[in-house]
């Protein structure tokens, strides 16, 4: 007996079932799985060496014979899928993003060459104008350049998802936000025959600070600097909007897209635990290039710790309902697993 002045007469303890790591494991309710991820893929024309990317520490931007053994490792470590972005050089830019288009492109070439390599592999393209275009919008400039034209670039989003599916990805990711997208896109691919590809739609995609690393990797970081809006801000969401992201995600859901994605993740836990509660289509979240590059920029200072951080940062996207995670992080978290 102590002699406190107090007695809790409790009945719950819930301390008891966190004493050791057996029973924490026993009452562990989210677990992170390789079949969790998605990895995105920077891809770039050429047979030299991969290219680093300085504000991505770790990720690279690889050429094709590079991408393809990137795929069959990945494959190898049981990750599932993987996402394909390209970097050209500024020469091939003009204001339209022709070289998104047509069956020689080079995400069409990437796409056969990992569908031939890795058959299983889940492929899936980003559908969207900003790594090709001058001006670094996701779509196609209005006559007085001051706003993204939604439907001229809808026609354009719907021939670039078209040469990727007859290259043979398995999903395309349109993430420029236009409206009608989906609808239209999923149209397109029915009437020529492509009933089977898939769309992972960037529904809650976000107006955000940190996409920064992924503008460097793509080389879009123009945006604002030359003709056109200012940012983006015109056609991606408000960070402020909640009840907004959950009606654009409705609409893409209701105009036939197979996965609904919120994007950035982290910042965004609320907007995907709000979705999972609304609707039963499966939910993906994209840990953009912002949230890894923070986590790394800390570690290297020594103020946080490196996997602990990475790790919990993942658990906080799937415990808020998250089916699939698209991480940089993606590779290395599916080698430390067991699957
Ligand atoms: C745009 C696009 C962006 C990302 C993927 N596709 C950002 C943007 O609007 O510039 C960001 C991914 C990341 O930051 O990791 N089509």
């Amino acid at each position: 007996m102590t002699d406190r002045a107090f007695s809790l007469a409790l009945t719950q303890r819930p301390r008891r079932l966190r004493r050791s790591a057996s029973l924490r494991a026993l009452v562990e309710e989210t677990v992170l799985r390789p079949a969790d991820f998605i990895a995105p893929l920077f891809v770039i024309e050429g047979e030299g060496p991969p290219e680093e990317i300085a504000s991505l520490p770790g990720v690279r931007r690889l050429p094709i014979h590079a991408l393809v053994s990137e795929c069959r490792e990945l494959w190898a470590l049981g990750i599932p899928a993987v996402d394909l972005f390209a970097k050209v050089a500024d020469s091939e830019k003009d204001a339209v993003g022709s070289v998104a288009l047509g069956d020689e492109s080079l995400v069409a070439r990437a796409i056969r060459a990992v569908k031939a390599a890795v058959p299983e592999l889940t492929v899936i393209t980003d559908i969207a104008l900003d790594p090709y275009t001058t001006h670094g919008h996701d779509g196609l400039l209005t006559e007085d350049g001051r706003d993204v034209d939604n439907d001229s670039t809808v026609e354009q989003l719907i021939a670039m998802a078209l040469a990727h599916a007859r290259a043979g990805a398995d999903l395309v990711a349109p993430s420029d936000m236009m409206d009608g997208r989906v609808a239209a896109i999923r149209a397109a691919l029915d009437a020529a025959g492509f009933e089977q590809v898939g769309i992972l739609a960037y529904s809650a995609k976000f107006a955000s600070g940190f996409y920064g690393p992924f503008r460097e990797a793509v080389g879009s970081s123009k945006v604002g600097t030359v003709a056109g809006p200012a940012d983006k801000k015109t056609y991606q969401l408000d960070p402020a909007n909640r009840r907004e992201a959950i009606r654009e995600a409705l609409l893409d859901e209701a105009e036939g897209a197979d996965i609904l994605m919120v994007k950035p993740a982290g910042l965004y836990l609320d907007i995907i635990r709000d979705l999972r509660e609304r609707t039963h289509t499966p939910i993906a979240a994209y840990q953009i290039s912002g949230e890894y590059a923070q986590i790394h920029a800390a570690a290297e200072r020594g103020w946080i710790d490196y996997e602990r951080c990475r790790d919990e940062s993942l658990i906080a996207i799937k415990r808020a309902g998250a089916d699939m995670i698209l991480s940089y992080f993606a590779k290395e978290v599916a080698r430390g697993l067991r699957h």
